[in-house]
């Protein structure tokens, strides 16, 4: 991929493709942390008289126009953050907004309207990739979190861009990161990951089983580990048509000379919104209750793993963390992420929620902003946004 610092930008329009997928509520953003983390990219742009027409998709809108999905807010808080006039182009393409691009002064940013009121985003339509591309004289993908995503501004659009396409500096970042995991991570290196399903991570685990020397399963995803084993898990949730799923990954673990950790306790309660739940051991679980939380003793045996290790990745988390009385064992990892001596690398909302929940985000090397890119990409897959800037070198 061509580096930013190798894009002539000096008086240029830059279309910048960023990942603003934000929550938002009642027309506030409540976690910035993807704005923040695009504007190293914007305020190297702007210092180098670039003009930067920012693109990005919000939320799932369907291909139509609606109000909720608007990236007006964002606007706003990018202004304030970036200390620079942000403007708004109530459209992604379109004539009204090629003339708001061509007349940008130098020193302001251009917003467009969310990409996904048109369908042909996500359909990766050349028409309409095209007619993003008229409004750049150069294309830079900053948007890893959106980078698994074969969609006209992360991939149809940059074909119009050979010899003028780069990676942001937060895409570079990520992919800095994320390659150290897979090619050559300092060991011992371990993995933590929760989260409700199996199925979810079953490519992932596989990709890791052969680079990892332990892996720490919590969430409800363990349920369906130990019902393999023949354990007890009440009326926790479980996938049945997984069951041989795990064993064979349990199998292959133990071949390859994986240590997986598995809980030995559990919060258990009536219902997944419960005010409390108790602490059973996992031969015991009672037949009547649901596992809500990994157990003390678990999130201890987890947490030394974690805190010993000298690389780790952490996705998803390890009970219904939301309700704080079933945080304690997403908490006690997160804390011993910020114990670890190595690199530690976490990916996913929920991970990031609990970290920041537990006032740990800084203490971890790299905060991945992207999701189901970063678990794609841990896969070994090839990311398409990461692909076109490639093949537009
Ligand atoms: C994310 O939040 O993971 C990215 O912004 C991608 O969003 P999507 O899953 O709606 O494509």
């Amino acid at each position: 991929m061509r580096r930013l610092a190798d894009l002539p930008v000096a008086g240029k329009r830059v279309f910048v493709r960023v990942d603003f997928n934000v929550p938002l509520d009642g027309g506030r953003v409540t976690d910035a942390t993807r704005i923040e983390a695009s504007l190293p990219t914007l305020r190297a742009l702007l210092d180098q008289n670039g003009r930067p027409i920012v693109a990005s998709h919000l939320g799932r809108p369907k291909g139509t126009r609606n109000p909720k999905y608007s990236l007006v807010p964002v606007a706003e808080k990018l202004g304030q953050l970036i200390g620079r006039p942000v403007r708004f182009a109530d459209d992604c393409v379109g004539a009204a907004v090629e003339a708001q691009a061509a007349g940008l002064p130098a020193g302001e940013i251009l917003l467009l309207e969310n990409l996904r009121f048109h369908a042909e985003e996500e359909k990766n339509d050349p028409a309409f990739a095209g007619r993003l591309a008229a409004l750049g004289d150069v294309y830079v993908n900053d948007a890893f979190g959106a980078a698994h995503r074969a969609h006209a501004s992360t991939a149809g659009m940059v074909t119009h861009f050979r010899g003028r396409a780069a990676a942001g500096l937060l895409l570079e970042r990520e992919v800095q990161f994320l390659s150290t995991l897979l090619t050559a991570p300092e060991r011992p290196f371990w993995a933590v990951l929760g989260g409700a399903k199996v199925s979810d991570k079953i490519a992932v685990i596989e990709s890791l089983l052969t680079r990892v020397q332990g892996l720490c399963i919590g969430g409800a995803m363990a349920y369906t580990f130990l019902k393999a084993q023949e354990k007890p898990v009440g009326r926790s949730l479980v996938e049945d048509d997984k069951l041989e799923t795990a064993r064979d990954v349990l199998a292959r673990a133990a071949t390859a000379g994986v240590e997986i950790l598995l809980p030995t306790d559990h919060v258990a309660a009536e219902k997944p919104d419960a005010a409390a739940g108790r602490v059973v051991s996992a031969d015991a679980f009672p037949a009547d209750l649901l596992g809500v939380d990994i157990g003390p003793e678990t999130a201890r045996r987890y947490g030394e793993a974690v805190a010993a290790a000298r690389t780790v990745f952490w996705n998803g988390p390890m009970g219904i963390f939301e309700v704080p009385a079933f945080s304690a064992g997403t908490r006690a990892v997160a804390e011993a992420l910020s114990r670890c001596r190595g690199t530690t690398v976490v990916g996913g909302g929920d991970s990031i929620a609990a970290l920041a929940q537990a006032g740990k985000l800084s203490a971890v090397t790299h905060v991945s902003t992207g999701g189901g890119a970063s678990l794609e990409f841990l896969e070994g897959k090839e990311l398409p946004g990461i692909r076109a800037l490639e093949d537009a070198v």
